[in-house]
């Protein structure tokens, strides 16, 4: 079905749509379902709405939270969700995904600790209580740029992602990988000292950990087999938990159940028949997560936002008119994010990809919830865009169109340019200059 912008002047308008489309998208007026408490592991969220990690570039040279990532997060806070999944922080200087992407070290911890100190305080304040603060522990792999230009570390080549092949050194060794993998040791012992309540290893997007999850054509001991293409996020994992010593820390992962390229070249995606995907692996390596670093939830997300960015974020405007209709979109990430949780139904399932949906984007995030086809619901966009929504959802039971992410790529781009990302319509004194 041929691309279309968003044009849903009441629910029942998108319903219709929905339907006629065969799209899985379950709304519902009621929005409850997502003001009630949940348990995550031995932790509790207050709420069933998550922000999700969204990158600002504009930290400090070395890597602290600068004025902008504060105003961001106080901001955040001050909505109200009941978990901030915190955006990419790089475990190493050399796959920096900018020259202003965060980075935790012994140097900048006590400006993390302040940054979390403030967070808390400020949603106690608002709304009587704090939410659960994830950090992104991140290898950018493919995209690093830690000066600025274009440094990749790739794990094997991946012709859809490379218009001509990188150069060969450009693929790192098995030693670099084991040199990695420590890192997330300590990268999960200043984690915990700066006073997040748990580490994501991040394993999405085709940044380092997910590009290995579909390196079929990488020889050794990190390609091929599922064992040895899942080797990478298992032993970050290990190094992490081996620094583990807060009780109620936890590990937990963001991770790409689909990545959207043709099998041998993306994970989670059917060997014979081109796009379709195929959640057997996902679900394989997600339940074998948890059974071994116990997981209290886990944040599932597909595509890439580089070549696909509309299967990561359904979208109204962006570099190229995707060949599919933004709704298509929603309802693969939909059924996916509920498959997953359907198969695995002791793990708590964050949901990605609601803000296409602008002021409706509450009545699916609470339809998902409702049918138990996740446990929370993830914002990305919508975050930056109105960051207060969740207070209008509580109050009047509805979002307000004026106020919500029209999904125009402005952040996206931001980012990009590496410049400090935020929201070109909503923020505008801030970000439209
Ligand atoms: C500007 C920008 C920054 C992002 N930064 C991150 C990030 O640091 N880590 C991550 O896993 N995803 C990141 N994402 C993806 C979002 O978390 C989210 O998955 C995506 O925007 C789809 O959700 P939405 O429809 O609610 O926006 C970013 C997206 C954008 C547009």
């Amino acid at each position: 079905m041929k691309h279309s912008v968003f044009h849903y002047a009441s629910l029942d308008a998108l319903n219709a749509e929905a339907k006629k489309l065969n799209a899985f998208l379950p709304l519902s007026e009621d929005t409850a379902p997502l003001f009630e408490p949940l348990a995550l592991g031995k932790r509790a969220v207050s709420n069933r709405i998550a922000f999700q990690p969204m990158e600002g570039t504009d930290g400090t040279p070395d890597g602290a939270p600068g004025e902008l990532t504060r105003r961001r997060y106080l901001r955040f806070a001050r909505g109200g969700p009941g978990l901030i999944w915190f955006e990419a922080v790089a475990t190493v200087p050399e796959a920096r995904a900018s020259a202003h992407q965060l980075m935790l070290t012994e140097e900048n911890l006590d400006d993390f600790k302040q940054l979390l100190d403030e967070i808390r305080e400020a949603s106690l304040r608002e709304n009587g209580y704090a939410p659960l603060i994830v950090m992104q522990a991140t290898n950018s792999g493919r995209y690093s740029k830690p000066r600025g230009v274009p440094e990749p570390l790739i794990a094997c080549h991946c012709p859809p992602l490379e218009d001509t092949p990188l150069p060969e050194d450009r693929i790192v060794s098995d030693d670099d990988l084991r040199r990695f993998e420590e890192a997330y040791a300590r990268a999960a012992r200043l984690c915990q000292e700066a006073g997040f309540d748990g580490m994501d290893v991040k394993c999405c997007h085709r940044y380092l950990a997910c590009e290995l999850l579909s390196a079929y054509s990488r020889p050794g001991p990190y390609g091929g087999s599922y064992e040895n293409r899942t080797r990478f996020l298992k032993n970050c994992c290990r190094a992490a938990k081996s620094a583990v010593t807060r009780e109620g820390f936890f590990l937990t992962s963001r991770m790409n159940v689909y990545d959207g390229f043709p099998w041998p070249w993306g994970f989670g995606v059917n060997e014979r028949d081109g796009l379709r995907p195929d959640l057997t692996e996902p679900v394989r390596l997600i339940g074998e997560l948890k059974k071994e670093f116990d997981l209290p939830v886990v944040n599932v997300t597909m595509g890439n936002p580089y070549k696909n960015p509309h299967v990561n974020r359904p979208y109204d405007h962006g570099n190229y008119v995707p060949d599919e209709h933004p709704l298509e979109g929603e309802s693969r990430m939909m059924a996916g994010v509920s498959a997953i949780q359907h198969a695995l139904p002791d793990v708590p399932v964050i949901g990605s990809a609601f803000s296409y949906l602008r002021q409706w984007a509450g009545s699916l995030a609470a339809g998902m919830v409702a049918g138990r086809h996740c446990a929370m619901a993830g914002f990305g966009r919508m975050a930056f865009a109105y960051p207060d929504f969740i207070h209008d959802l509580k109050v009047n039971g509805a979002m307000d169109p004026k106020k919500a992410c029209v999904t125009c790529g402005g952040c996206a781009a931001l980012l990009r340019a590496g410049t400090p990302a935020g929201c070109v319509v909503r923020d505008r004194e801030v970000y439209k200059p």
